[in-house]
């Protein structure tokens, strides 16, 4: 992301524009926000990438976490990006060995999350990469996850924040003083 506030909108229009919306999916009502065509753009997924790098740098984080799945396909390159080791937060059953896990309440029902036990220790931080931001719910489990290993919270960062849910108050306490960015916030 570039320093400045013209380099950062320009970042934004760019990522905006591969965003598509798709209305009443996956349910009535919902208009689903589909990062596939950003993904498929050299130029933006590229500059999304950089863009993540350098919050990695700015914030001192030492590990990045990706939350399965969408969260994936943008932290990992960021993490090789940055010269940062990935860390895979899945949803639960997917990981052998011991793992730590974290439920958490969905719209209706509940999800559960997990990471390895041994990804990370006191003395990480860590970055917290997703794609999106909507009522914070799997974000804040991930940050309770990672603080249960010890590790320190470097940040949360989104390709996109959902404005309207509410998801940055709800992640406020879990943050615990922590930044969260959004490239773009809708
Ligand atoms: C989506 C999205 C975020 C999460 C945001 O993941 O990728 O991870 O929801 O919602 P929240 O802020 O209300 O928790 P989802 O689990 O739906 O699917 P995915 O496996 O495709 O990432
Ligand atoms: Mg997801």
């Amino acid at each position: 992301m570039t320093a400045t506030p013209a380099g950062a909108e320009a970042l934004r229009e760019q990522l905006l524009g591969r965003i598509r919306d798709v209305p009443d999916y996956p349910q009535p009502g919902v208009v689903f926000k589909d990062i596939t065509p950003l993904l498929a753009d050299p130029d933006a997924f590229n500059a999304l990438v950089d863009a993540l790098a350098v919050l990695c740098a700015r914030h001192g984080a030492t590990k990045v976490a990706g939350l399965e799945a969408r969260g994936f396909i943008l932290a990992a390159p960021a993490a090789a990006r940055a010269h940062l080791g990935f860390v895979p937060v899945r949803k639960a059953g997917k990981l052998p060995g011991a793992t730590l896990s974290q439920r958490y309440e969905l719209e209706y029902g509940s999800a559960e999350i997990e990471v390895q036990q041994d990804a990370l220790a006191p003395g990480d931080r860590v970055l917290v990469i997703d794609d999106v931001l909507a009522t914070g719910g799997t974000a804040e489990a991930s940050l309770e996850l990672i603080r249960r290993t010890g590790a320190e919270v470097a940040g949360v960062a989104v390709l996109l924040e959902l404005g309207f849910l509410k998801g940055r108050e709800r992640l406020s306490t879990a943050l615990a003083g922590a930044p969260l960015d959004a490239l773009i916030i809708v």
